[in-house]
């Protein structure tokens, strides 16, 4: 039984540390609200190891993992679910691009990514990449909307 209401769809950002020392998390959730869609639930939360694993399973054995998990848990992070008819690709669109530096201009990467070359990508938010990932995301960071 979800708390969601499962006839419509939603998407998991994470507004990450670097957007939420910076002071950008007025402006990243006013423009998904600017775009028609709505905040569903909202959460600052200082990510546990155990979490970034689980939520970044397909990248934990990678070469970048410890940059990236020690980036996630450099301060507070924002975690929200997002609400809209195809929430999750329109989402998506808004962020823009991975690397900060090749991210089209007003998207929010694009706009206020940082890309450090060798080290972390700061790239100011995730957002899901499929309503199946949405699903499996929202889970790990708003567990009690989804017992
Ligand atoms: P990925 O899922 O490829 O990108 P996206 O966030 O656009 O879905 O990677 C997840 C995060 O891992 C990405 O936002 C930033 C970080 N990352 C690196 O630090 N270095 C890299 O080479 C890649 C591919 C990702
Ligand atoms: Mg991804």
């Amino acid at each position: 039984r979800s708390a969601l209401d499962p006839n419509t769809e939603h998407t998991l950002i994470l507004i990450k540390p670097d957007a939420y020392r910076r002071g950008l998390v007025g402006e990243i959730l006013a423009r998904c609200e600017r775009k028609g869609y709505v905040i569903s639930a909202l959460s600052v939360v200082e990510a546990t190891p155990d979490q970034l694993e689980a939520h970044y399973a397909e990248h934990v054995a990678k070469h970048f993992y410890a940059d990236l998990a020690r980036y996630m848990m450099s301060s507070p992070l924002v975690a929200a679910v997002i609400t809209g008819e195809q929430v999750v690709a329109g989402v998506r669109c808004l962020t823009g691009g991975t690397q900060p530096t090749q991210a089209d201009p007003g998207t929010i990467r694009g706009d206020y990514g940082r890309d450090w070359g060798s080290g972390t990508v700061e790239n100011v938010i995730h957002a899901s990449d499929s309503p199946a990932s949405a699903e499996r995301e929202i889970a790990i960071w708003f567990p009690e909307l989804v017992r």
